[in-house]
């Protein structure tokens, strides 16, 4: 038996002592004696009678062992042209006086604090300053609009928001405060305080309930880490369901920091003083765990980039952070990768720039397409690990444990499910499907360490949506099939979730906004496919009778309605007004009928569908020349 299967296997036949002995990894105040607590199942917690605190065991112990000068975050900012390193002394002095100035605030263990920033350093200082305290912290993406913000706040109920003046788009400087302004005004929750990090050459306009985050660190008192129990809460992550209202992923203290100083060694072979780059955002659950916690839980240097694959000045960004910082290994959503070999297909630039140090580009965040695979093996020279994950589970559910056992890729494959993981295909009724046969993705319970141990104020919603469909079994919400290998091939949701250019939003959520315009009757939104973002939104509208609108008219008006109501990273530019939609007998919209044409699959026809003509129409809508022209041939 590999490394792999050994551990594998214990995971699962003794997943107490497998665990504990992960658990010797971090620092604890008081040590966990058992592992898995199953009293109150299907809701499980981890280490119940363990405390730790999580921002001492991202800095301060690091310093405590004599490494206090070791880089901790690089910030590297092509879009202002700015850079700062951190040595683990420096970022803990931060984290404490930041951490100091939440509690001048009244800010304290369990109070919430929304972060909405950019790519900054006080992004990462504000989360971990939050876990000092204790304190519970939701970051919300900066391209999300007031609503969902307001959305967010309503469910989160912070006791302070901090935010900076402005993030930098390519083509456009975004300024935060009018968008939390906006945000409050449609909010019930009010939040004492909105602390603001003004950003050069963005101040914001300040008003009575805001704070100047250079004026409050300058006067605040730097305090030590708290106790929190393994179980408390050390964020909350908010994710698109199939309905409008987020939800909100909790994620506790102890298993968190045991699984993720436990993958980032054995999944993704970084260890103390190694470079590692993950090119994500904050907002996102990649962020969270792979810019922010894992690498610092391990005491590695982690890189906060700001800035696009491309365009910052050019395709060679990418290359150039490797090169510049020694990164070992770059982690970043396929997406990105086409973006770069879209304006430089032959890897021109890849080769300007030396890259000793670079070891493995990982990829995960949406499905790795094969041609996107063979690309970046060809170019780059490292092997491409495709690996699979959501919010909701924190760390890979399957990869390929480059630091316990290097396994062979296969495209297409993000590999072998990962220790904790019971990974099982299903099909409806429940039973476990065989090799090569595709079902709904289902993990047996308990989920290991890391994973969400329920929603936000919900443990029942927690129980309804990811519960209750196979008994024992947490729902992915994807679909897919596993080789004889046992090697697992992740097709795609099964839900009404799609994946904008890695970026997970709900197709609900966007058709709630165009069924409130008035000359739309009735609506979908389907995932169509993308060569660049994977996936990209489009709207269907039926309008009511007797409305006259251009449809062109109507299309600026839906595209701006969405933009406002969620935001541009919806990236919503595509509506089509259409006579009618394809629906069942019980008036159930056929979407995945329809996303199956859009995306040139022959699906089979429900023997449900009310009237056959009404999809016969709309087939050359859905399926339309260009985007036959772009797709791969495989
Ligand atoms: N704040 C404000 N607006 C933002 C934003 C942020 N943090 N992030 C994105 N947006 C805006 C963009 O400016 C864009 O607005 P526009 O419609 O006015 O141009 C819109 O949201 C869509 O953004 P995006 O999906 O990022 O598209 P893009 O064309 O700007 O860039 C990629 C495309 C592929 C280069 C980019 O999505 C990317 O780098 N992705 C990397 C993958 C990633 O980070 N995934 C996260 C999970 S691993
Ligand atoms: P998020 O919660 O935003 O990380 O999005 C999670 C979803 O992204 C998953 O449920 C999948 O649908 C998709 N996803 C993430 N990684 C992969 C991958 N490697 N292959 C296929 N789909 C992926």
């Amino acid at each position: 038996m590999g490394a792999y299967d050994e551990s594998y296997h214990r995971s699962l036949a003794d997943p107490e002592g497998f665990w504990l002995e992960a658990a010797a990894a971090i620092s604890w105040i008081r040590p966990p004696t058992r592992a898995l607590d199953s009293a109150n199942a299907p809701l499980y917690r981890w280490f119940p009678d363990a405390a730790l605190n999580t921002s001492y065991n991202a800095l301060d112990r690091h310093i405590e062992a004599g490494h206090g000068e070791r880089t901790a975050l690089i910030y590297d900012s092509p879009v202002t042209g700015t850079g700062r390193e951190y040595t683990y002394s420096e970022l803990r002095d931060d984290v404490a006086v930041f951490a100091g100035a939440l509690a001048s605030l009244g800010v304290g263990k369990g109070d919430r604090v929304i972060v909405y920033m950019p790519m900054v350093p006080e992004a990462v200082i504000a989360m971990l300053a939050c876990a000092r305290l204790g304190a519970i912290h939701s970051v919300v993406f900066g391209g999300f609009a007031p609503k969902e913000l307001a959305a967010r706040i309503d469910d989160a109920t912070p006791k302070v928001i901090v935010a900076a003046s402005a993030g930098i788009e390519p083509a456009r400087v975004v300024e935060y405060k009018p968008i939390i302004d906006a945000a409050l005004e449609l909010a019930q929750h009010q939040p004492d305080h909105t602390i603001v990090l003004q950003r050069e050459g963005t101040l914001a306009k300040l008003g009575e309930r805001d704070l100047d985050w250079a004026a409050l660190t300058a006067s605040a008192e730097p305090v030590d880490p708290v106790e929190v129990a393994a179980t408390d809460p050390l964020y909350i992550l908010y994710t698109s369901g199939t309905t409008g209202k987020p939800k909100g992923v909790v994620r506790d203290n102890g298993g968190h920091a045991v699984a993720l100083a436990w993958s980032m060694r054995a999944v993704y072979d970084i260890g103390p003083g190694d470079v590692w780059w993950t090119a994500s955002d904050v907002g996102w659950v990649v962020g969270h765990s792979y810019i922010v916690y894992a690498p610092l839980l391990v005491g590695a240097t982690t890189v906060l980039y700001e800035g696009k694959p491309v365009g910052t000045p050019d395709a060679g960004a990418f290359w150039r952070v490797i090169s510049e910082h020694g990164a070992k290994a770059l982690f970043t959503a396929p997406t990105a990768i086409r973006a770069i070999k879209k304006i430089d297909p032959e890897a021109a630039e890849a080769a300007k720039y030396p890259r000793d140090s670079f070891r493995t580009l990982f990829l995960a965040g949406e499905r790795l397409d094969p041609e996107t695979y063979h690309w970046a093996h060809e170019h780059l020279g490292v092997p491409v690990v495709d690996h699979w994950w959501q919010t909701e589970t924190g760390w890979p559910i399957a990869g390929n444990p480059r630091g316990l056992e290097p396994l062979p890729t296969k495209p297409g494959s993000a590999t072998v499910p990962m220790p904790g993981w019971d990974v099982q295909i299903l099909d409806p009724l429940g039973k476990q499907l065989r090799a090569h046969e595709e079902g709904a993705i289902a993990i047996k319970l308990p989920l290991p360490p890391g994973a969400l141990p329920t929603l936000w104020g919900d443990d029942q919603r927690y129980i309804d949506n990811y519960l209750s469909r196979y008994d024992g079994y947490y729902l992915t919400g994807d679909g897919g099939y596993r080789d004889e290998d046992g090697y697992l091939f992740v097709m795609g949701r099964t839900d009404d979730v799609i994946n904008v250019a890695g970026h997970r939003l709900s197709t609900g959520s966007m058709e709630a906004v165009l069924a409130a315009h008035p000359a739309v009757a009735e609506c979908a939104v389907i995932g169509v496919y993308d060569p660049l973002k994977g996936q990209l939104p489009r709207g269907l509208v039926v309008l009511k009778a007797g409305v006259d609108i251009p449809e062109e008219v109507l299309r600026e008006e839906l595209v701006a309605a969405v933009r406002r109501d969620i935001g541009p990273v919806a990236s919503f530019r595509d509506v089509s007004v259409v006579d009618g939609l394809p629906k069942t007998r019980s008036g159930k919209i056929l979407r995945k009928t329809m996303r199956g044409i859009a995306d040139g699959r022959d699906e089979a026809i429900p023997s449900t569908i009310e009237d056959p003509a009404v999809l016969d129409a709309l087939r050359p809508i859905l399926r339309r020349q260009e985007v036959e022209d772009q797709r791969p041939g495989d």
